[in-house]
């Protein structure tokens, strides 16, 4: 016999839970870096114009197809129209191919963490220090068990005891440490450039590429298109407002990663004496230019302290939102019991992260297009994969089952407000632009375009 479908207590635990997996990595170093590259200001205005748009309304169409079927995404799709179920195998796909790789970064998080918890700020500073870690055959992986040992041990613990309860306790604690470092950071000396840097639009980075990098942005940074947010709406109570807690959770997103610009923009601005170069991109700028911004500032062993342990609250809350996904799709599957199926996505996980990490050492020869085996994984989900997805959930809901059939699972607790703009988004806006995404981000990154 299954056990009966777990659900999340109320409102608050659901929404944070959501906003848990939304805020991650990608708002706290892509965000900046894509801010400060596409013009501060108007990539800023740009960025919160689709959030309300089409971040919206893909993430309605996710959590009430959840929450209609009360199933994860295989079986969500199978159970409205069975033509569609591999598009829930393809969105099952995704988060079982970016957990194993996002923990390896969580582990490079969790070593930093202890790093500068332990006063060994000027070491982590030093050229080479990151190149030289995870070069490393065997420490990146003891971090790497140690940080998915923890999201497994969450997960083990079920929806309500174990993913809510850290959610509860993560995110708020996350957010006034994130308030604490970009206050700091905005009154360092040379600080209020970055900040202009920032804020003030330049509209001579602005061009149509702007709003594609927002939105392939928004996409990542929402948790979309890969199932997570159907598994969460089908442990969301049919009494709770949807319509609400979406806008919570994206007020939370967007918050997170404003914030996360004000951290670290003035900061390297200070550091670097205004050089925009030094923002760099990818994970040179949060483990190789931030140590050396915290290893030259006054107090910059606590500081580091308080953003590294942000940043792994932020990192641990979305791959546990990974695993349980992965484990919720396992389960409806083959009905296993929740600690049976966790040992098995573990062992998975492990033996498919190994390989990511040892990718920059042991490994480095083996090369996939040109990319590292960690980059090749984050290429197939993020740039390939995810729009794919994208693209038939819009049409499913589009033209298969009809938005209204969402728009009443809505209504349940009331009038769904934007129900006009949601079915625009959905059967014509979305599908072209995410086309748009598809083309330009396989063409980038195979180097055939620059964007
Ligand atoms: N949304 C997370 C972020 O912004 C990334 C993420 C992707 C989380 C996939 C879970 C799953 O970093």
């Amino acid at each position: 016999m299954m056990e009966k479908r777990s659900s999340f207590t109320g409102k608050i635990g659901f929404v944070l839970a959501a906003a848990g997996s939304a805020v991650g990595l990608g708002n706290i170093w892509r965000f900046p870096y894509l801010a400060a590259k596409y013009g501060g200001g108007i990539f800023l205005l740009v960025y919160l114009i689709l959030a309300v748009t089409f971040g919206f309304s893909l993430m309605c169409a996710e959590i009430a197809l959840g929450r209609k079927t009360g199933k994860s995404a295989i079986g969500a799709f199978r159970a409205l129209d069975k033509r569609f179920s591999f598009v829930g195998v393809v969105a099952s796909i995704i988060p079982a191919i970016i957990l194993p790789y996002y923990s390896v970064i969580g582990g490079w998080v969790t070593k930093y963490l202890a790093v500068f918890a332990s006063g060994h700020v000027t070491e982590a500073a030093n050229d080479g220090y990151f190149e030289n870690f995870i070069s490393k055959p065997f420490e990146p992986v003891g971090w790497f068990l140690l940080f998915i040992g923890l999201t497994a041990l969450v997960v083990l613990l079920g929806v309500q005891k174990g993913v809510e309860k850290v959610s509860k306790v993560m995110m708020p604690v996350l957010i006034v440490l994130t308030v604490f470092v970009a206050v700091y950071s905005m009154f360092m000396p040379g600080a209020l450039e970055g900040v202009k840097y920032y804020l003030l639009p330049d509209f001579s980075k602005f061009s149509a590429t702007t709003v594609l990098a927002a939105m392939g942005q928004l996409f990542y940074s929402m948790s979309l298109a890969m199932g997570i947010m159907i598994t969460y709406g089908s442990y969301m109570k049919k009494d709770v407002s949807l319509e609400s807690s979406v806008r919570q959770i994206e007020v939370f997103d967007s918050a997170i990663a404003f914030l996360a610009g004000l951290m670290i923009i003035p900061a390297v601005f200070s550091f670097s004496g205004g050089d925009e170069q030094a923002l760099g991109k990818g994970p040179g700028l949060m483990f190789v230019t931030l140590p050396k911004v915290f290893g030259g500032m006054k107090g910059g062993a606590v500081i580091g302290t308080v953003f590294f342990l942000l940043v792994l609250f932020a990192a641990l809350t979305s791959s546990i939102s990974l695993m349980e996904t992965v484990v919720s799709i396992v389960r409806d599957k083959f009905g296993l019991k929740r600690g049976t199926t966790c040992l098995i996505v573990f062992v998975v996980s492990v033996a498919l992260g190994i390989p990511s990490s040892l990718g920059f050492g042991v490994l480095d020869s083996v090369k996939l297009l040109g990319m590292s085996i960690l980059d090749m994984f984050d290429f197939v989900s993020n740039s390939v994969l995810m729009p794919v997805v994208a693209f038939a959930t819009c049409i499913f809901v589009g033209y298969v089952i009809k938005p209204q059939s969402l728009i009443d699972e809505v209504e349940l607790t009331g009038e769904f407000k934007k129900k006009k703009l949601f079915t625009v988004i959905i059967k014509y806006v979305a599908p072209i632009f995410i086309v748009l995404i598809l083309i330009t981000s396989v063409l980038d990154t195979l180097g055939i375009m620059k964007i």
